[in-house]
């Protein structure tokens, strides 16, 4: 059971929409609310430890509506089911698409796995696995790229502050110089590393880990690599002949994508730094939101409601690019993780009949925390040209409790939504102080950064990724542009450029 394959622009909501769009898109968001005296209500979503405000959005009662038509239209219900249940759809790999099922506990291959992510890291925090010498472990470096990378470095960073005492690193890309730096400062006889790599052939990864085993076995014997390198990985061959023990490999399920496996054992170190019990909440978090998206109407529906939205400023109003503003330094590399987790699931021309879409499919999502980025590129947001939809992010209550910074920082993301709505006209003859508003965000209110919470903002984005798939015909699963710049990579380094073009060829002879 494949999902439906309907062209969303040929349905009658769609048709509505353009009509609705012409009508409204030169309204200001101060005449929404002086015209709809429910738009608190019904563009605000209260749930659990979430309050998400939706109504600063150029973005009418009526097109919201149509809106919700057009999930219909498109058998979104349905489709949610398929995605939960593991039907194949990521048909172009002819696979499930289960990530959900990593956090629902519901599975006994995930169980099993799950047991090994906590006996490992329990082990380690409370120095029942020591190094080869007898010393306890201090650091951990995971040696991963892309989806291997970029969840579990956010997240653990994210949650430093629940951290049991080991300290993370990450490598990730393919630089000599930045991973002799990091050798440098680890001693090998009190660091685990953890081998991440699905397919374990991606280049950049085998490299590194290569590069760090001898490094490693000029310091220990062969024989240690069993105590010090994990591996996760769905091929178990090659870790074993890289000389990791069978009980350190851990698998990862073919329904499981790159850029989604942050729940599973690709979560190992995430688990190491913050304990076990801190990784179990983060699932839960992640489950309770999963639940929430499965049942609840469209129209209060978080991430159905920000799919939408993401919809509607990149097909009717054409605006190329989304911006993600947490109000947390912990969450810093947030922007980037939504970068791979969106950008590699919906940049697809060609939709699920097989045909090119002649329509806007993934957005160009960016973004950096608040207030740093007010002070950076802000400016642009208030009086550029272009309009550029935004998720504000901010929590509640601080972790360590100093409440009179935390309300600083907290006036500042209230101020920026406030002003971005509404903006200044001036009397004066300054006319380069005169500020439009009618710039459009979401607000994304969570009690506080802990695992459980952040679980379900992750959660929210995956599903809010999947319902834009779903709805613009598109698989959202596979990654064939990538492949290609990885296979003429391979080419170009056993010497062969007979399929580069001029200018790479004038180039190479550069390097
Ligand atoms: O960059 C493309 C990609 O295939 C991602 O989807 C994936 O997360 C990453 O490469 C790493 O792949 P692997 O885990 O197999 O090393």
């Amino acid at each position: 059971m494949a999902l439906s394959k309907i062209n969303p622009t040929k349905l009658s909501s769609w048709k509505k929409l353009v009509q609705q769009f012409d009508k409204e898109n030169n309204l200001h968001i101060n005449d929404f609310f002086k015209e709809e005296n429910n738009r608190l209500d019904e563009f605000c979503i209260n749930w659990e430890n979430f309050y998400v405000d939706f109504s600063k959005n150029r973005l009418s009662n009526n097109s919201f509506k149509l809106l919700t038509d057009l999930c219909k239209e498109t058998n979104l219900k349905n489709n949610i089911k398929k995605y939960f249940n593991g039907s194949i759809i990521n048909e172009t790999e002819n696979r499930a698409v289960l990530h959900t099922a990593l956090r629902s506990s519901e599975n006994d291959e995930v169980n099993k796995t799950l047991k090994k992510i906590i006996n490992i890291s329990d082990e380690i925090n409370s120095a029942k696995r020591l190094g080869y010498s007898g010393k306890k472990i201090t650091d951990v470096v995971n040696i991963g790229i892309g989806g291997s990378h970029l969840g579990p470095e956010m997240v653990t960073e994210a949650l430093l502050n629940y951290s049991q005492g080991i300290k993370p690193h990450f490598i990730s890309n393919i630089d000599p110089d930045f991973t002799s730096k990091l050798l440098e400062k680890l001693n090998p006889e009190t660091t685990i590393f953890i081998i991440v790599s699905k397919t374990f052939s991606t280049i950049e990864t085998l490299e590194n880990a290569n590069k760090i085993r001898t490094w490693f076995i000029k310091n220990a014997s062969e024989n240690s690599i069993k105590n010090h390198f994990i591996s996760i990985s769905n091929n178990t061959e090659a870790p074993k002949k890289f000389g990791i023990s069978a009980e350190n490999i851990l698998s990862i399920p073919e329904w499981v994508g790159g850029r989604f496996s942050l729940w599973g054992s690709v979560g190992l170190v995430i688990s190491i730094v913050i304990g076990s019990e801190n990784f179990n909440d983060f699932l839960k978090g992640a489950n309770r939101m999963d639940i929430h998206f499965k049942s609840s109407p469209f129209e209060r529906n978080i991430p159905v409601v920000l799919a939408l939205i993401s919809i509607w400023y990149n097909n009717f109003f054409k605006c190329e690019t989304e911006a993600v503003l947490p109000y947390s330094q912990f969450l810093s590399k947030l922007p980037d993780y939504l970068q791979q987790a969106s950008m590699e699931s919906n940049g697809k021309n060609i939709d699920r009949n097989g045909k090119k879409v002649d329509y806007e499919t993934g957005s160009i999502v960016w973004g950096s925390t608040g207030t740093n980025a007010q002070h950076a590129f802000f400016q642009l947001l208030h009086q550029g040209t272009k309009i550029i939809p935004t998720d504000f992010i901010a929590f509640k209550r601080p972790i360590h409790g100093d409440s009179n910074q935390h309300k600083i920082l907290n006036s500042n993301f209230l101020a920026q939504t406030n002003a971005l709505m509404i903006g200044k006209s001036t009397s004066s003859e300054n006319i380069h102080k005169n500020i439009d508003g009618n710039k459009p965000s979401n607000s994304i209110v969570i009690n506080k950064l802990n695992p459980f919470n952040l679980g379900s903002l992750i959660a929210m984005y995956e599903n809010k990724i999947f319902t834009i798939g779903s709805i613009l015909n598109i698989y959202s699963y596979d990654q064939w542009g990538v492949e290609l710049g990885k296979s003429i990579a391979k080419e170009i380094l056993l010497g062969h450029d007979e399929g580069l073009d001029k200018s790479t060829k004038k180039i190479r002879k550069q390097l």
